[in-house]
Order: C-alpha cells, then sequence, then structure tokens
C-alpha cells in the first residue's frame, strides 16, 4: 500500500517506519522542514531505543520517504494517517487545530478515493469532524471514507509496541476502510476490535484515563501506607496477583507525567463536562497527581527543617526511563518546589537535557551522579532510569554532606541503601 503518515511526530514517526518494516510504501509528510530533513537522512530528533537502526534501513532501501510537500504527498498516497499533535489547550480541551489543518489540505488536493485515518488521540466525535473538514474544503469532490485507529504505543518501548500490539481498534462506517485496515495488520497476531469511529476513540481515551487511574489510587494509597507504616510495594505486590486487578500500573511514585495521560485525562474530563456527565472520579485523579511531587517535597522539607541553602540532586528529569521527553514531567514540579523553597539543585539524566530556563535559574546539569551528589545534602529520584539501582551508591554516600536519599520512584532497596548509611524515604515506602 502507499501509505501517508501526516505529522512525523513519535507516533507519526514510529507508525511510519512500522508500515514500512511490514512491506510498504511510506511517505511521512510533516510541516518542519528541519525535521524533514534529519529523517530523511536516518536520523531521529528525539531518543527512542532501537527505532533510528530500523529508520536507517528503510530510509536506504527506500521504503520511507520524507517530505514537506503537502500536495504531492497527498496526491500520491491513497492512505493517509493522520498523526499530528493534539496539545491541551488552557481550559483542558484538545487543541484540534492541527487536525483541521491536516483534514482541510487533503479536502484540498485530493485527487481520487482516500481513505483518511485518525491515529492521533482525538476527543470523541473528531474523526466524524475530520470527514466534515475534507468536506469542506473539496473543490472537487472525490469519494472518501474515514475511520479511527488508535496508537497505544508507549515511549521507551514505542517500536516493540508497535510491532507487537495487545490489541488494534478499527473504528470506521465504511466496510470498505475497515477492510483495508484490516488487511494492512493481517501479520499482526492480537485481536482486532471493529467498531464505529466514536468508540474507538473512546477506547482510547478510557484506556489512558483508566490507567492514570490506577497510578493516583495507588499513589493516594502509598500516602496512607507512609502513616500507618505499611509498605506499599508489598500492597501492590498482594493486589496484582489478584487476576482481576493485574500487577501493572500499580507502582506508587511522584506521578504520571508524559505527553498522554495528564493532557487525555484533562480532555475526558472536559468532554464529560461538555455532555452534562461530569467524570468526578477523573478530576480526582488528576487533583492527585498534580499534589504527587509536593508530597515528595513535602518529605524533604520535613527531613531538612527547611530547603533554604540545602544542596539536592535531582536524579532523572525525563517523565519516565528510556526517553528523553520532558513533557508533563514531574521532575520539573520537584525542582520547582525546590527552587522556591531557596535550595540549590543539581540534576542527572542519562538522556534529557535540561531547558534553558532552569539553568538561568541555577539548576545544574551534572554529567556523572558522583560529581552532582559532592557536598550535597539530599538525592531525589524522579524518573526511575535503571541504570540508577546499579550506582555505587556507597561511593556517592561518601561524598554527601549529610546522606538523604528521597526516591520519588520506588525504586531501591530501602533496607539495602539503609545499610549504606543512607536516610531513606521513598513513597509509601521506607
Ligand atoms: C501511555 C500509554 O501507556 C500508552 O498506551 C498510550 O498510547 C500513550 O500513553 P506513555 O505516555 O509512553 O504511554 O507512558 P507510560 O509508560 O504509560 O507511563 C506514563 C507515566 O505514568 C510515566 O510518567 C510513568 O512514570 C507513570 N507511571 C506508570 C507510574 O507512575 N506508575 C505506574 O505504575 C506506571
Amino acid at each position: 500500500m502507499n501509505i501517508l503518515i501526516i505529522g512525523m511526530g513519535y507516533v507519526g514517526t514510529t507508525t511510519g517506519v512500522v508500515f514500512a518494516e511490514w512491506g510498504h510504501r511510506v511517505t511521512g509528510l510533516d510541516i518542519d522542514p528541519a525535521k524533514v530533513e534529519a529523517l530523511q537522512k536516518g536520523k531521529l530528533y528525539f531518543y527512542e531505543p532501537g527505532l533510528e537502526e530500523l529508520l536507517r534501513k528503510h530510509v536506504k532501501e527506500q521504503n520511507i520517504r520524507f517530505t514537506t510537500d503537502t500536495r504531492g504527498a497527498i496526491q500520491s498516497n491513497d492512505l493517509f494517517f493522520i498523526c499530528v499533535g493534539t496539545p491541551s489547550r488552557s481550559d483542558g480541551k484538545a487543541d484540534l487545530s492541527y487536525i483541521k489543518q491536516a483534514a482541510s489540505d487533503i479536502g484540498k488536493y485530493m485527487n481520487g478515493y482516500k481513505i483518511i485515518v485518525t491515529k492521533s488521540t482525538v476527543p470523541v466525535t473528531t474523526t466524524e469532524k475530520v470527514a466534515k473538514w475534507i468536506r469542506l474544503s473539496c473543490s472537487h469532490p472525490h469519494p472518501f471514507d474515514v475511520a479511527s485507529n488508535p496508537e497505544f504505543l508507549r515511549e521507551g518501548s514505542a517500536l516493540y509496541d508497535s510491532l507487537n500490539p495487545d490489541r488494534v481498534v478499527i473504528g470506521s462506517s465504511s466496510e470498505r476502510a475497515s477492510q483495508v485496515l484490516s488487511k494492512l495488520y493481517q501479520s499482526v497476531k492480537c485481536p482486532v476490535v471493529f467498531t464505529t469511529t466514536r468508540t474507538a476513540e473512546m477506547i482510547k481515551y478510557a484506556s489512558n484515563s483508566f490507567l492514570a487511574t490506577k497510578i493516583s489510587y495507588m499513589n493516594e494509597v502509598a500516602k496512607l501506607c507512609d502513616q500507618l507504616g505499611v509498605n506499599v510495594k508489598d500492597v501492590a505486590r498482594g493486589m496484582g496477583l489478584d487476576p482481576r486487578i493485574g500487577p501493572h500500573f500499580l507502582h506508587a511514585g511522584i506521578g504520571y507525567g508524559g505527553s498522554c495521560f495528564p493532557k487525555d485525562v484533562k480532555a475526558l474530563i472536559q468532554t464529560g463536562n461538555e455532555y452534562g456527565q461530569p467524570l468526578t472520579i477523573l478530576q480526582k485523579v488528576a487533583d492527585v497527581n498534580d499534589n504527587q511531587p509536593q508530597y515528595m517535597v513535602e518529605c524533604i522539607r520535613e527531613r531538612l527543617t527547611s530547603l533554604k541553602g540545602k544542596k539536592l540532586v535531582v536524579l532523572g528529569i525525563a517523565f519516565k526511563p528510556d526517553t528523553d521527553d520532558l513533557r508533563e514531567t514531574r521532575s520539573f514540579q520537584v525542582i520547582h518546589q525546590l527552587l522556591l523553597g531557596g535550595a540549590e539543585v543539581n540534576v542527572h539524566d542519562p538522556v534529557a537535557v535540561i531547558p534553558k530556563t532552569y539553568a538561568n535559574q541555577g539548576v545544574t546539569q551534572c554529567q556523572d551522579v558522583e560529581s552532582a551528589a559532592k557536598g550535597a545534602d539530599g538525592i531525589v529520584i524522579c524518573t526511575d532510569w535503571p541504570q540508577y539501582k546499579d550506582l555505587n551508591w556507597q561511593a556517592i554516600q561518601q561524598e554527601m554532606r549529610s546522606s538523604n536519599l528521597f526516591d520519588g520512584r520506588n525504586m531501591l532497596d530501602g533496607a539495602k541503601m539503609r545499610e549504606i548509611g543512607f536516610y531513606y524515604h521513598g513513597i509509601g515506602y521506607r
């Protein structure tokens, strides 16, 4: 198939490379010439394990190409995936202007039958709006069908998730579009859900919001565990063995970040309000998440009496391991609160780079944890990069002025850290 991917972000790039891997001819369209130039050279402009190698292979074999030529790209392809961003507006609603632009471009330039698929996470009814926007911008009407085919890939394992999905959701009222999409996914071994566009869109939002709910629920339980001297990690393990609950996303910490959960939860809350069916549980999920970094900072303040003049080291700034993505990262909330309290902050991340705005406020990014910890009053883990487990914690402890370890991701063995000589405080876990 000749497939056009519109929007070369995480989702678009990964999806394009995977379709190329499945033997299709893929064009990636983006308005940013710098992104297109980099991708055409086989270079990723973001960090995603394994993806660059596969990108390079398919660029070399000419299975995938990248362009800024909207008209040419639309006219030479038949199956389109809209993967542009849907950022949160200030009122929590998803900003659909990029989706609308893509739909209008398709309408304006289309030259025959096309199938247009929304892959970006879009509010329920958006795919119907895409059809309307295409129709409105058509000067010479051509037949087309729309479909919703949400992505469920996680950053950091985007390639694996796309090559091995646990389900494929195809929402369309068109038999023809459903058949084409079903053929596209014929090589993957997982259940396929055929449904309407609205239901497909809802599946995506309800899934992400449910996972966010699991996290916030455990974070509330963890805070109670702190009061009761109960170990939340054991609680999560005991709960997760119940197959009705399952072991995933029960990991307490400083909360969820990233480009999806915070935005999607807010957008679904907005949809609920818009349709007169407020999602009260989800509002609490968002509130708990917003307060989680503050909770960690309060634990630090309690231990150090005051933050003023204290030197703290933040380990991990990416919103989660195996990515350099800083969108909605919890670490920024922690850093912000520490700075407000008058602390000096050193940060370390194996991949992500602290933005200039923080550097201007005196935050220093260090290349290694040992030098960051020299003379420090405490370390705060904000991202559970696995390599932090293997640090020489003994040597680090000796470098510090006072050896306080605050584990915002409950990733270390508390007992072992205490043995080394640390004061150790996780979230609902000591
Ligand atoms: C998520 C969904 O998992 C994916 O299916 C969807 O398509 C896009 O959004 P992603 O944003 O890449 O993927 O990250 P994910 O691995 O889900 O983690 C999100 C956040 O939740 C991270 O900040 C992570 O640290 C946090 N998290 C996750 C927890 O705090 N506890 C957990 O138990 C799991």
